[in-house]
């Protein structure tokens, strides 16, 4: 499009709709999206669950839609319950978002301001089909990574290929069609129909919008543009734009960043599994015992939830606060951004969630990897054997878990890894200035939404 007439479509303020997955891992970056493209002179409206919705009154600059899930409000969302929830929302979500739809697209077309497109988490199976029932153009924010996004593409192919149903007794082996992942990567068939629902609605948006950046998933991302029409807009790391903690569904307790600042730098490691997995109470306690026995100092996240039955904080063997004394500090949930760029942290135990994987990176805090579920596996598998920025915890008992914290610790092991994770805390800095790729991304994609 030409400059002239790209400046007149810009004099047309817009809006845009957000419509987030309700899990904190898909929430956080739908929000950042929202901060980004309203600092690009958009208005932006967020359709949101009622079900496990931050506080609105942290975003007066937004306007919110609520769409009545039928879910039981404050239920805590854990893997156990994710298929319940997801399928609940996908069937009683699509008449309230038609409903919600209509209300904002007849307000917008007496108030001057078009509706530009709706941006959709692809989890949902029928974001698409309603916006299209309006001719609505419609996107999607892909809250994982690129090389996750291939490897749900490759399913079929995979299946195909005599990988399914899987076997443990090749978990080790290779996956040659991908490297370098393994067959203990792949995910179960379970799981493979709401892959493929994601696959599909990215397929048949009008551009994807990810949280990543080209310096870390080039081709990653020049194979999903192969098989997708539109533009792809990799504009992450997108928490870096601005600093905004306010999209967290639990409260953040700042007492870890005065504790952080008792300890000498570079020697804290932090531990936290995200905002769903779940741990027994078995592998709690190897955990409380491997870190004891490091004695390296932690921070450790053990989040209501993290255990399916029990307030796991309360398992703690008796006398192991005296045993770990000022060295160690358990909170309820922390202050991720701010506790990753803390001087003192210097590795972080993760189940390698998409989000905290790049905010690992964009700190340049080397990993230990422990995935769960989902993506978690390939985000790990990347993390260890592709970026080489992570060590990978085999089994979960007290020594190994001692012996893998001293390794990614100590200065000798681990040295390599810090210089390779600085190298790309480096590049995410420099992606997002003026001529940056991810800088660049997001100006095609403000032009793109303006056209649209
Ligand atoms: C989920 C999946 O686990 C993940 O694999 C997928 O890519 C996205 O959805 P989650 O498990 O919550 O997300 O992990 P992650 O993607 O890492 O997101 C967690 C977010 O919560 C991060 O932005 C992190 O900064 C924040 N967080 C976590 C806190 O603010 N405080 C904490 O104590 C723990």
């Amino acid at each position: 499009m030409e400059g002239e007439e790209m400046s007149q479509l810009r004099k047309v303020r817009r809006k845009i709709l957000l419509f987030p997955l309700p899990l904190q891992g898909h929430v956080i970056p739908m929000f950042n999206l929202a901060n980004i493209l309203h600092s690009k002179g958009f208005s932006i409206i967020l359709i949101h669950t009622r079900y496990n919705s931050p506080d609105p009154t942290h975003f007066p600059h937004l306007t919110f839609h609520f769409l009545e899930d039928g879910l039981p409000q404050n239920s805590r969302l854990t893997s156990n319950d994710l298929t319940t929830v997801l399928s609940a929302i996908q069937s009683n979500c699509v008449q309230p978002l038609q409903d919600c739809l209509s209300q904002i697209l007849s307000a917008a077309a007496t108030d001057q301001e078009p509706v530009a497109c709706l941006i959709s988490d692809p989890m949902y199976s029928f974001a698409g089909s309603v916006a299209q029932s309006f001719n609505l153009p419609r996107m999607v924010l892909r809250t994982g990574g690129m090389s996750a996004f291939v490897l749900y593409d490759s399913l079929p192919m995979l299946r195909q290929n005599g990988y399914f149903p899987l076997q443990v007794a090749k978990f080790d082996e290779p996956v040659p069609e991908l490297p370098p992942l393994k067959v203990k990567d792949l995910p179960p068939e379970v799981q493979h129909g709401i892959l493929a629902t994601t696959v599909k609605e990215t397929k048949n948006s009008q551009g994807v919008i990810c949280n990543t950046l080209e310096e870390l998933e080039d081709y990653a991302i020049a194979t999903v543009q192969q098989s997708i029409p539109y533009p792809i807009f990799p504009i992450g790391p997108m928490h870096k734009y601005s600093q905004t903690s306010a999209a967290s569904i639990l409260q953040p307790d700042h007492t870890s960043l005065s504790w952080l600042n008792t300890q000498p730098p570079k020697t804290v490691l932090y531990v936290s599994f995200g905002s769903i997995a779940v741990i027994s109470e078995t592998e709690f306690l190897e955990m409380a015992w491997g870190l004891a026995n490091s004695r390296q100092p932690f921070l450790w996240v053990v989040r209501p939830g993290l255990s399916k039955d029990s307030e796991l904080s309360e398992m703690l063997p008796v006398g192991y606060s005296q045993i770990v004394g000022e060295r160690g500090k358990i909170v309820k949930w922390a202050p991720q951004l701010e506790v990753l760029s803390h001087p003192a942290v210097g590795g972080f135990w993760t189940h390698c969630g998409w989000n905290s994987t790049v905010e690992s990176i964009c700190e340049g805090v080397p990993m230990l990897c422990l995935p769960f579920f989902a993506d978690q596996a390939i985000n790990a598998r990347h993390i260890c054997d592709n970026w080489k920025i992570g060590l990978r915890l085999e089994k979960k008992t007290r020594e190994n878990i001692e012996s893998a914290i001293t390794k990614l610790m100590a200065d000798g092991d681990s040295a390599e890894m810090r210089i390779r994770i600085t190298a790309f805390k480096e590049k995410a800095k420099l992606c997002l200035q003026k001529d940056g790729s991810s800088y660049e991304s997001l100006e095609r994609l403000t032009n793109y939404l303006t056209s649209l």
